[in-house]
């Protein structure tokens, strides 16, 4: 025995560490289709370690307060070595963590993964995306800009709507009757503990029960049904490492190469992931003429702005936004589907997932465009069809069993 092994034996009988690398890694069997869209979940714990790294050496040079906050990202970017990097890395990094994230619940979508035994992983990634959305918004007031403040003003003043609480709540909520110094530090504390805090122990808790019922297949078959009858390992299942630690590799290194052409070349992103607005310190006596938020929260936008105010009141509007996200979370029991992936759904399904995406994608369109009568009315349109996706579910999902195609038994490659 050399002194490594003698070194794990010792650990070994003090913390389950080869036991964890067998069951999470060597020994976690996973099925052997994987194809191109099982690559964004290891993409986005990559996009996390990213943020977490350059978050934390961010947070060595940049100054919550107000007076100084917007002087301190220039500096970070102009005298801090190294400094510019970090900062266009976090940037994009933010931007790529939806891009990531929003085609791994495409992936979601297509084969069905959310669908039983799966709920949990799915609910587990639901609240991944409520705190990714938080965590954007409070990272997004940190540098001080025109954006910053009055994004957040408008954002924090839906609060208002609520009846009866609305206008404390929204004072509680900044600290002070406007965005202030006092908001500054409380959104600095949610985006550099709370939240990271929160996401790390909810994607702990997403893999954690991922491990516990299996991968999903393009298949959407149940690999776990055909075991060995001697080793009892499913008989279309793979060791994740070393097969889907190399395959992921390849994913790695296709996206640090688009992730760094964007730093290098087109940090701003023609302003889609810095916006212009931004590179003007915050003036809260100067509202920009154009105010929208940034492309991963415009389809939601976009649908409050779709509700016209009733008797003076936005609170319709707030509720079909928060609808909008909140009705994610039960598409598990709104799919009545007798298989799960869409290569044997029947045709209903495939038209309803196109038209949803092509809502979502319409949606955030327009949540970035001014408003218009022409704009307005199409955002009322696609609203209707995003909600229609969700809530006549039940009904073309059952609808569409009778033109299922026959689930294999096996994958099938
Ligand atoms: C920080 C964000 C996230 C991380 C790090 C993460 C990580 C992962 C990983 C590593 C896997 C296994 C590999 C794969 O299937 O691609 C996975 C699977 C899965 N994730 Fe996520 N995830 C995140 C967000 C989300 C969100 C927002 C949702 C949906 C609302 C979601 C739903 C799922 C589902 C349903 C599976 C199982 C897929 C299958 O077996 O077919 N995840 N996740």
């Amino acid at each position: 025995m050399n002194g490594l092994t003698q070194l794990l034996g010792w650990v070994d009988d003090r913390f389950p560490l080869t036991k964890l690398w067998k069951e999470h890694l060597s020994e976690y069997y996973a099925p052997k289709n994987f194809n191109f869209w099982y690559f964004f979940g290891s993409l986005a714990l990559l996009v996390l370690v990213i943020q977490i790294l350059t978050g934390i050496f961010l947070t060595m040079n940049y100054k919550p307060d107000a007076a100084v906050a917007f002087a301190s990202v220039e500096y970070i970017m102009r005298d801090v070595s190294g400094g510019w990097i970090i900062r266009y890395m976090h940037t994009t990094g933010a931007s790529a963590f939806f891009v990531v994230v929003y085609l791994h619940m495409f992936r979601g979508l297509i084969y069905g993964s959310y669908r039983k035994p799966r709920e949990l992983i799915w609910i587990f990634g639901m609240l991944i995306y409520l705190a990714l959305m938080a965590e954007g918004f409070f990272g997004y007031l940190l540098p001080w800009g025109q954006m910053s403040f009055w994004g957040a003003q408008v954002i924090v003043n839906l609060f208002n709507a609520i009846p009866v609480i609305g206008p404390d709540l929204s004072v509680w909520i900044r600290g002070d009757y406007v965005i202030s110094d006092a908001t500054l530090n409380r959104f600095f504390a949610f985006h550099v503990i709370a939240i990271p805090f929160v996401l790390a122990g909810l994607v702990v808790a997403h893999i954690i029960a991922l491990h516990e019922v299996g991968s999903n297949n393009p298949d959407g078959v149940e690999i776990k049904k055909h075991k060995d009858p001697v080793t009892h390992i499913p008989l279309d299942g793979i060791p994740f490492h070393p097969y889907y630690t190399v395959k992921d590799i390849v994913g790695v290194v296709v996206f640090l190469m688009v992730f760094f052409g964007i730093v290098f070349f087109a940090p701003e992103f023609g302003g889609y992931f810095i916006e212009d607005n931004n590179f003007i310190p915050a003036d809260p006596f100067k509202t920009p003429p154009h105010i929208a938020p940034v492309w991963y929260f415009t389809p939601f936008y976009a649908i409050l702005r779709a509700v016209p105010s009733f008797a003076g009141t936005q609170v319709w509007g707030v509720l079909a936004m928060g609808a909008a996200v909140v009705v994610l979370f039960f598409l598990p029991w709104l799919d009545k589907g007798q298989v799960k992936s869409i290569r044997y759904r029947g045709p209903i399904y495939k038209y309803a997932l196109t038209a949803f995406i092509i809502s979502f994608i319409g949606l955030g369109y327009l949540g970035v465009q001014p408003v218009t009568p022409l704009f307005t009315l199409l955002a009322q349109i696609l609203s209707a069809v995003y909600f229609g996706f969700f809530f006549l579910m039940p009904w073309y999902t059952k609808m569409d069993n009778a033109k299922c195609k026959p689930e294999p038994e096996r994958v099938t490659g």
